[in-house]
């Protein structure tokens, strides 16, 4: 959506993955603190989302009302808290009569909502998609989407209606971000499943407009943390929203080592915005996924190892669209240059591993690029 906004993947966190209906303003205070004292805020990442739970009836006027017992302060003093620390705070609403909770929606609510969001200071706002029986999700979404921008105010506004109608058809039009499919779980198969589903629209995503395969579990506990590598890892080469769902104040260090990759970061954010594919599979697991960079002949490249056993997996320059001349190669989890090379460039992946490398070389023209792409061999 050509709103100004989110031109880069939007970074930050939100409460459903970890804490679901348990949001209050102690809660959001404390990850917003921890946002910034963990040092995910110095990493790019900006806004602090609640999710459903938060809103509990319509007053009289119609406006809606937060919970008071969870919110006492209101949401306009949040605001004013999670600004005073430079981080944006994002809201959760449903293009429905009723939330995924049960809570109010915004149907027949659209324009309210979207001017009290705006006068309450919000920068992000995620429409669910929960009773909305009879409802087109194109025209419902295009109403919020007017309704936001009539405020005047510069708000993120993310399509949360799991891959229904094709989001990645009026998507980019609509919002800065949609969901592909349903939600993900906190298990390895829930998110490589997320994975697959999304990356088959890569062509939809660009700056202002990406696909959304769901927020990150990293640090939850439901994958090892080889696992959550791979997950920060993939969704880095789909040019995914980077939304962290663990709770900031107990991090791990290895959480926090995963999450504040900078090298990582930098190729989520990458300002060409181009959402990585696959460009091989052994059809056992091993597979080679490429997102092409700004920079002339650079690639991130992933070396993803699906099986039960370590592997070694090659990539090979005509399948990411480079000549076989010699480029360079940085490990992007070892930060470490690994030297340059002709051709190709192999290495072993442990068994739900990733091998994440930047790639810079001299780029075939996209015809030859096209040609060769189904030419990858897996040692
Ligand atoms: C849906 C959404 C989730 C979350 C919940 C909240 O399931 O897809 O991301 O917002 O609703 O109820």
């Amino acid at each position: 959506l050509n709103n100004g906004v989110a031109l880069t993947p939007p970074m930050g966190w939100n409460s459903w993955n970890k804490f679901g209906c348990n949001v209050s303003e102690a809660l959001i205070k404390q990850q917003a603190d921890a946002m910034v004292s963990s040092g995910l805020k110095a990493a790019g990442y900006q806004y602090v989302n609640i999710d459903d739970c938060w809103q509990i009836s319509r007053d009289s006027s119609g406006n809606i009302v937060a919970d008071a017992s969870k919110f006492p302060s209101g949401i306009k003093s949040l605001a004013d808290y999670v600004h005073s620390k430079g981080l944006k705070l994002g809201i959760y609403t449903d293009a429905g009569t009723a939330t995924c909770q049960g809570r109010p929606g915004s149907y027949n609510h659209e324009q309210q909502d979207a001017n009290t969001y705006a006068s309450w200071g919000i920068d992000y706002v995620k429409e669910d998609w929960c009773n909305t029986s009879g409802l087109d999700p194109q025209t419902q979404y295009i109403k919020m989407r007017d309704a936001l921008a009539q405020t005047g105010r510069p708000i993120v506004f993310s399509i949360c209606n799991w891959g229904v109608n094709s989001p990645w058809a009026w998507g980019p039009a609509t919002g800065n971000l949609w969901r592909t499919t349903g939600d993900i779980s906190n298990n390895w198969n829930s998110m490589l499943s997320n994975l697959d589903s999304s990356s088959q629209h890569a062509s939809a995503a660009g700056p202002g407009a990406w696909n959304d395969p769901d927020m990150l579990e990293v640090g939850n506990g439901g994958m090892t943390q080889t696992e959550d590598t791979s997950h920060f890892s993939m969704w880095a080469i789909m040019a995914a929203p980077l939304i962290a769902g663990n709770d900031l104040s107990a991090m791990s260090s290895t959480t926090l080592s995963i999450l504040t990759n900078s090298e990582v970061i930098a190729v989520d954010q990458d300002a060409a915005g181009k959402q990585g594919t696959k460009v091989s599979d052994n059809g056992a697991g091993l597979q080679v996924w490429s997102k092409t960079l700004q920079a002339n002949g650079a690639r991130a490249v992933a070396l993803f190892n699906r099986s039960g056993s370590a592997a070694n997996i090659t990539v090979n320059w005509n399948t990411i669209g480079l000549s076989n001349a010699s480029a360079t190669v940085r490990d992007l989890w070892a930060h470490a240059d690994k030297g340059s090379f002709t051709g190709s460039y192999t290495a072993n992946v442990p068994s739900h591993g990733i091998v994440m490398l930047k790639i810079v070389g001299s780029p075939l023209s996209t015809t030859s690029y096209e040609a060769e792409s189904s030419n990858n061999t897996l040692t």
